[in-house]
């Protein structure tokens, strides 16, 4: 199967999770991006979502899903998205995509964050994948010198010879090199750093329920 298929099957299998009647939270990627599609064939069973970027909502009110400003909702059942690297025990790193903040907040709505992703996102340390930290443009240096004290190489994410911006008018450092033993504990150490506005580490509430695309089928982790 290509990584494409397995990403489908994912999607696919997400829909289960979703709760008729409700507003289902959406991440943002390639992966989530095969999950709207799922999605909009059953969008006459559900009320709506919340998108975590502009491309998501996009995407969602292209297929005729109504998207629901987050500040109107109160409370949302599931959130599903995608990963960059998760470990088997739920830690996730995200922001490959820049919506690490908005997904980040979305998902802290919900009450189950379902992670969809192919089987090479599975990993048994994170860090490998460069960790994505949304940051106030004006703090970029002292935030670069920071986290590169904590041992890693922050690098200034760049498409086409711009800076990347996020959704928020932010920039993305990427910190190479890292080897994530507790990713809970740095998770709290980097969005203590000033400046940061989150990190893309999705550890002290991870993922819920991993379903992992594989040649073998879905394979669904608990934590
Ligand atoms: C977006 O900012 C990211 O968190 C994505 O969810 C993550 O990069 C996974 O993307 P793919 O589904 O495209 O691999």
């Amino acid at each position: 199967m290509t990584q494409d298929e397995l990403k489908q099957a994912v999607a696919q299998a997400a829909i289960q999770y979703v709760v008729e009647n409700e507003i289902v939270g959406v991440g943002t990627g390639s992966t989530a991006n095969f999950f709207i599609d799922e999605l909009a064939k059953i969008k006459h069973k559900i009320k709506g979502a919340v998108a975590s970027s502009e491309v998501t909502a996009a995407r969602l009110r292209g297929h005729g899903i109504e998207v629901f400003d987050l500040n109107d909702v109160t409370s949302m059942s599931v959130y599903i998205d995608g990963a960059d690297e998760i470990t088997e025990q739920g830690a996730v790193i995200k922001g490959g995509g820049a919506a690490l903040t908005r997904e980040k907040i979305v998902a802290s709505v919900a009450k189950q964050f379902i992670c969809i992703a192919d089987g090479s996102k599975l990993v048994n340390m994170l860090g490998k994948f460069p960790l994505p930290v949304e940051v106030i443009p004006m703090a970029r240096a002292v935030v670069i010198r920071k986290l590169n004290a904590i041992g890693g190489d922050a690098r200034l994410r760049v498409k086409d010879g711009v800076p990347v911006l996020t959704d928020n008018g932010n920039i993305i450092l990427d910190v190479h090199g890292l080897q994530i033993n507790n990713p809970a504990e740095l998770e709290a150490e980097i969005n203590n750093i000033v400046g940061v506005v989150t990190v893309g580490l999705f550890a002290r509430q991870g993922a819920n329920i991993c379903l992992l695309g594989t040649e073998d089928g879905v394979r669904i982790l608990q934590f």
